[in-house]
């Protein structure tokens, strides 16, 4: 064992920028902790079981020095992210420099060489971390864009790891990336793991294409080949550049939404929206990628061209509170606001609103329930990596009812062929996509739900995560 190597190291090591829990301080400033209610956790839960499991991440709160603590038989080892951080590699680099960038550019990336520098420091704090936990040969599996210099960084540390990365968000094309003072070093960090995963087979391939173009490396179809000088175990080594959508723990999803309490509370919500004969859903974060406004201009149209009235629909938009010390997404809530008011403004009677807009954040239950009193799910996002609130509702949907309005430009829309697939940007075409979905007939929608199910219930994060672990002991090393 190389004297690098921890005597007593975990086999399978998850790094991620936040921990599966969520971390709250009391009175005192005491932590305590709730399992978060992410996918990840769920799609991790069986390896973590059958092996000796450790998750590296940030515990959610600037400056909170913790000692590793046991949930459920996983060690998590929390990362400390100081107020700086936060700011310059957290809200700086990895949501106002990397977000807008990998999404098409919809806002414009910011680029800061302070926020860069503090990429490189707070990337390189996890993968010492990652190279603390690992056992002698360990597999480790980094996650997602605000890590991507981790695999070559731990794979300088600790070369006797198996590494493999997964990106949840886009990956844009050369033409977008190329702007990036610092694409090269992204490139070669990405290129220190042995796999790495995309949503999209598109977003494989611009990684390999953009590796073609800024590296001197071969490529043949999805592999990378690295020479000698460059594998840092000292001979060639390969990596695969493949695409593994994601999904969502669809079986639990879909228990959750058949029970009575889930149903009750489906049909109480639509009485007290005064039973509405149409009830249009959206629920995202509030983020600029998921065309929030693009829906809610759309939405305002159609009922000033009468196609929908004001009296007998409603549209309910969750938008939950995210990322609020970013400027973008401060004005983003005003543009929404403002829209919301105006709408309501408008065409709204006392004790009736034709949206119903809650900024807030809702538990499971309560998410299951408004899927399932919803006759039409709008996400209609500009860009995003998948979107799993497309695959919730679908599997909230063991009624086969509901129609799903999905814009072309998730990754969820290679997957779920049973929805109407719409361009956001179109906002005459998104208005004759909802019309028509709205008024659905009955067989139609069922036979489209079927569909739907089959592909969210026939494929679920467990699934995602055990094809991305084989792919990744398949690598030649
Ligand atoms: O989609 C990428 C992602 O990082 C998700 O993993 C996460 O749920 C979401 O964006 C919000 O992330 P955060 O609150 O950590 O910025």
């Amino acid at each position: 064992m190389p004297s690098d190597a921890p005597a007593h190291g975990y086999d399978f090591v998850v790094v991620a920028n936040r921990l599966p829990v969520d971390v709250s301080l009391d009175d005192d400033g005491e932590p305590t902790w709730t399992r978060s209610p992410g996918g990840l956790v769920t799609a991790l839960a069986p390896v973590m079981a059958s092996t000796s499991g450790a998750w590296v991440g940030w515990g959610g709160s600037p400056d909170l020095e913790l000692k590793p603590f046991d949930v459920d038989g996983t060690e998590l080892i929390p990362v400390v992210l100081t107020e700086d951080d936060l700011e310059k590699f957290y809200e700086g680099f990895s949501n106002d420099t990397l977000w807008p960038l990998y999404h098409d550019v919809i806002e414009p990336p910011a680029f800061h060489r302070q926020w860069w520098d503090s990429y490189q420091k707070v990337n390189r704090r996890f993968a010492q971390a990652a190279a603390d936990q690992a056992a002698q040969g360990a597999t480790v599996w980094v996650h997602d864009y605000q890590l991507q210099l981790v695999p070559k960084m731990l794979r300088e540390l600790r070369p006797d790891l198996r590494i493999g990365y997964f990106h949840h968000i886009p990956f844009p094309p050369l033409e977008l990336f190329a702007q990036l003072p610092w694409r090269v070093q992204v490139i070669e960090g990405l290129l220190g793991a042995d796999l790495v995963g995309f949503q999209r087979a598109g977003d494989a391939a611009n990684f390999v294409r953009i590796v073609r173009r800024l590296t001197d490396l071969t490529t043949r179809g999805q592999m990378v080949t690295l020479s000698e000088a460059e594998g840092h175990t000292g001979r060639g080594r390969h990596v695969r550049a493949a695409a593994f959508p994601i999904s969502i723990d669809s079986h639990a999803f879909d228990e959750l939404a058949r029970t009575d309490a889930v149903r009750e509370r489906a049909l109480q919500i639509r009485r007290e929206l005064g039973d509405p004969e149409f009830l249009l859903l959206g629920v995202d974060r509030l983020d600029y990628t998921k065309g929030i406004r693009h829906r809610i201009k759309a939405y305002g149209e159609l009922l000033l061209d009468g196609r929908l009235s004001p009296q007998s629909t409603t549209l309910v938009q969750v938008a939950s509170p995210s990322r609020e010390n970013v400027g973008a997404y401060q004005q983003l809530r005003d543009d929404v606001e403002l829209l919301v008011g105006r709408i309501n403004g408008d065409y709204g009677q006392v004790g009736h609103a034709p949206v119903q807009y809650l900024h807030q954040s809702f538990p499971m239950e309560e998410m299951a329930a408004l899927y399932l009193a919803a006759d039409v799910m709008l996400v209609t996002a500009l860009r995003d990596g998948m979107n799993l609130v497309a695959k919730e509702y679908v599997a909230a949907r063991s009624d086969d009812r509901g129609a799903l309005v999905l814009s072309e430009f998730t990754g969820a829309a290679d997957e779920l062929t049973g929805s109407v697939l719409v361009n956001p940007h179109d906002i005459d075409g998104m208005k004759d996509a909802i019309t028509y979905a709205v008024h659905m007939d009955a067989r139609e929608s069922r036979k489209r739900m079927r569909r739907l199910r089959r592909r969210v219930l026939g494929h679920d994060v467990v699934a995602w995560s055990e094809d991305f672990l084989a792919a990744l002991n398949a690598v030649p090393v």
